[in-house]
């Protein structure tokens, strides 16, 4: 059967179910957002609401605020982190992990990932360590949990902090500690198409009372929340979470452990599915101590027989999307975009496994688990394409 790339029949031709899900229950949430007329977090509103959740389920102290972008901002400013520090991120990861320490006028360093878990390698970020690195950003990526207790270990050894990014997970776990429960900060996203969508939004998770207090006055202008009158204690800035955002974050929390049932299910039914195809391997699998993954992203690898005839992971994402199941390859390092390639403070060590696994990984998004066809159509799919690799050469010859 020739490739749908190619102008044959596609594998799947009806659309996956759209993301973030719209229903009674989302509507109901921001109806009665509107009907209460608190329209700002200042006490009793939906945003409120979201962090005693958020504090009930972390047991942290929890800020919501406007991004998971501004989250990662003031986390690292409410620590101490500021000019002339060095903060250790994974070089896989969304800009915005390695911006948010830019912006606050540290240099983020790149940090070459584990290619089993696409997370930070522990061993190279200790050999990053310098007199100046103040903190450590694992990342969580496409809901693989990171190594929190070699983190942990290091950051003791050497005075960092730790700030987990879990943009891309709400519950996963490592040998039984959830993310956000054991470093200094976590910071949560609720953007369009995460698993607790609110539009835009995110939280930050405090372990230290001090730093949540500082988080929450430079979230609010600098003056504590309640305060309507001219006593800025701090330079803040406006980082308020908009309370519809909230309210359509906790319409999702509602549902988030029945849809991660589900995509656990659906994940397992896919690897079941893939056994024997590409020599294995080419799903990325759950580490073993990872006790809970959150399958933000199925991962997807080229089998070597591809890689090794010099097939992109673009030309795999464009033959999926093309057979009806829609890929996207995964974050290029992220110091190689244009607003970080030449600067040398950053650029200080390769990171060859981070740019191996975007030229030859692509991610499926969370959703598509959610359709009762997805693991035989995506076996289906990538059988297809595997087997006509010579077509796919061709294809990115043109
Ligand atoms: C790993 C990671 N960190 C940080 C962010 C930034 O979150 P936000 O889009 O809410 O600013 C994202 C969002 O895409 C992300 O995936």
């Amino acid at each position: 059967m020739p490739l749908a790339l190619l102008g044959g029949p596609p594998t799947r031709t009806r659309p996956f179910a759209p993301w973030p899900s719209v229903n009674t229950a989302t509507r109901k949430a921001l109806v009665a957002a509107h009907d209460s007329g608190m329209w700002w977090q200042n006490g009793g509103s939906a945003a409120e609401e979201l962090e005693a959740w958020l504090e009930t389920e972390f047991g942290r102290r929890a800020i919501a605020v406007s991004s998971g972008t501004t989250a990662l901002e003031l986390a690292l400013v409410a620590l101490g982190v500021g000019r002339g520090d060095e903060v250790l991120v994974p070089a896989c990861t969304f800009v915005s992990s390695a911006a948010a320490v830019s912006a606050c006028g540290a240099v983020p360093i790149p940090v070459d990932i584990d290619p089993a878990t696409f997370t930070l390698d522990t061993g190279v970020a200790e050999a990053a360590v310098t007199s100046r690195t103040r903190a450590i950003i694992p990342v969580h990526l496409a809901g693989h949990p990171a190594d929190l207790a070699a983190t942990t270990a290091l950051a003791r050894r050497h005075h960092l902090a730790v700030i987990e990014d879990a943009a891309q997970t709400v519950a996963a776990s490592w040998a039984g500690t959830r993310v956000g429960t054991a470093t200094d900060a976590t910071v949560l996203s609720f953007q369009a198409a995460k698993l607790l969508p609110g539009g835009d939004g995110g939280a930050l998770l405090l372990r230290d009372e001090q730093a949540a207090r500082r988080a929450e006055l430079l979230a609010n202008c600098g003056r504590p929340r309640g305060s309507s009158t001219y006593d800025h204690e701090l330079l803040g800035t406006n980082a308020r979470i908009s309370v519809f955002a909230a309210a359509l974050v906790l319409a999702h929390t509602r549902t988030y452990e029945h849809m991660w049932r589900a995509r656990e299910g659906q994940w397992h039914a896919l690897a079941k599915a893939l056994v024997g195809l590409g020599n294995g391997g080419l799903l990325a699998e759950p580490h073993p101590e990872a006790t809970r993954h959150d399958h933000y992203a199925v991962l997807v690898r080229l089998p070597a027989s591809l890689t090794e005839r010099g097939v992109h992971a673009s030309t795999l994402a464009a033959a999926l999307t093309a057979e009806g199941i829609p890929a996207r390859t995964l974050f290029p390092p992220w110091q190689t975009a244009p607003a970080y390639r030449d600067d040398p403070q950053v650029n200080v060590v390769p990171t060859p496994r981070a740019a191996e696994a975007a030229a030859t990984t692509v991610a499926l998004s969370h959703q598509l688990l959610l359709d009762p066809y997805f693991p035989t159509q995506t076996a289906s799919a990538l059988t297809k394409i595997i087997t006509a690799g010579g077509d796919l050469i061709s294809w990115q010859q043109i």
